[in-house]
């Protein structure tokens, strides 16, 4: 088992690493929430596999339960979706000291946080995370939202869970394509400020790829490390934490050009080459690391240009620096960059030339 905590003065919380945790969770409801009930929101596909199980452990401490099943998938991170199971709960007679359990990936999670953050003017919500890039990143630092036509996440809380509980085994289930693009995040955390982590990721890759138990555990608890450090320093977002954002400029862009029909870690996998690419062409770093980057994603089989993402559509450098201009990061004019001197040193940078970055867009068509 490991530990880790997020510094947040009163909303401090722990993340909780170990396999079979279902019984834990179940555990720390009835110690903590006895007389309160639990309300798991999880989706279908989640559900197949784990719901019985979870369930069963909170009947064994005699817990009262309510699962909600929403579909899998983006679509179901829509404002319509959150008050039409925002009613339901009301009417299931919902009250302030209940408490939400969002068991599955990053849409339940973001989906419940942002419910749990609304409903009764905020109850308690506790992450149980159950695919690579929800561990590593999306259901640790109170981000939640539901996307807009406009784009992703453009309706949203900062929330912070009162607790995270990692299974590391629930990653057995998950298909080996979603698993690959999860890793894509954790690529993202070597590369803005551990290039040492980024050497023992490159020597482990054969154990990563095959999911070995003890390696990710390593590796999820040293994520939610990094992760708790920089949330502890900048929860909203107003500096470090852009950090976070690397290879997310382009992997957005890419993202809406696509109609979001793209795994969110595979286009950040193509974003993380890009930003790299452009702090080769601004010479703030070597095309050695660069490389050294690519080799890395090839042998984890992750895609390094936008034609891996889809061979079919018609790339147009002007158009991804449109999508670019209306993310929700930016304060002003310019599109803001997270960019390297080196693996493991990322800065932000406020101020490239629109030339440059379709320079960069090219060499990935
Ligand atoms: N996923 C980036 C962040 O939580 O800030």
């Amino acid at each position: 088992m490991k530990t880790v905590k997020v510094s947040l003065k009163e909303r401090s919380y722990k993340i909780i690493i170990k396999n079979n945790i279902f019984e834990d969770v179940a555990y720390y409801h009835f110690s903590k929430h006895k007389k309160s009930r639990a309300i798991i929101i999880t989706d279908k596909n989640v559900a197949k596999y784990y719901i019985k199980n979870f369930v069963s452990f909170f009947n064994k401490y005699k817990s009262e339960t309510l699962v909600v099943v929403i579909k899998p998938g983006e679509k179901s991170k829509d404002l319509l979706i959150v008050k039409k199971i925002i009613e339901k709960l009301l009417n299931s007679n919902i009250k302030r000291n209940d408490v939400i359990y969002a068991l599955g990936g990053g849409v339940v999670g973001d989906f419940s946080g942002f419910l749990a953050s609304i409903i009764l003017r905020g109850i308690k919500f506790i992450q149980v995370p159950t695919t690579l890039l929800s561990q590593v990143d999306s259901s640790v630092g109170g981000k939640t939202g539901v996307n807009t036509k406009t784009g992703k996440n453009l309706i949203g809380s900062f929330y912070q869970p009162s607790a995270v509980f990692i299974d590391p085994n629930t990653l057995r289930s998950l298909p080996q394509k979603e698993f690959l693009a999860g890793y894509s995040e954790v690529l993202k955390y070597s590369i803005i400020n551990d290039k040492k982590f980024f050497l023992w990721l490159d020597l482990n890759y054969k154990k990563i790829i095959s999911k070995n138990s003890k390696i990710m555990t390593e590796i999820i608890a040293n994520c939610c490390k990094k992760k708790a450090i920089i949330v502890k320093k900048d929860e909203k977002e107003l500096n470090y934490r852009m950090l976070l954002n690397l290879g997310h400029t382009f992997a957005h862009a890419i993202e809406k050009e696509l109609n979001y029909k793209v795994k969110h870690g595979e286009a950040v996998s193509v974003g993380l080459l890009m930003a790299m690419k452009l702090s080769v062409l601004l010479e703030k770093t070597n095309c050695i690391n660069f490389n050294l980057i690519k080799v890395h994603m090839k042998k984890l089989n992750l895609p390094t240009t936008l034609n891996c993402l889809n061979p079919n559509q018609k790339w147009n450098a002007k158009s991804l620096i449109r999508n670019m201009q209306s993310d929700k990061k930016k304060v002003d004019k310019n599109i803001k960059f997270i960019l390297l001197n080196d693996i493991g040193k990322a800065y932000i940078e406020n101020h490239v030339s629109n030339e440059k970055i379709q320079l960069t867009i090219k060499e990935f068509f």
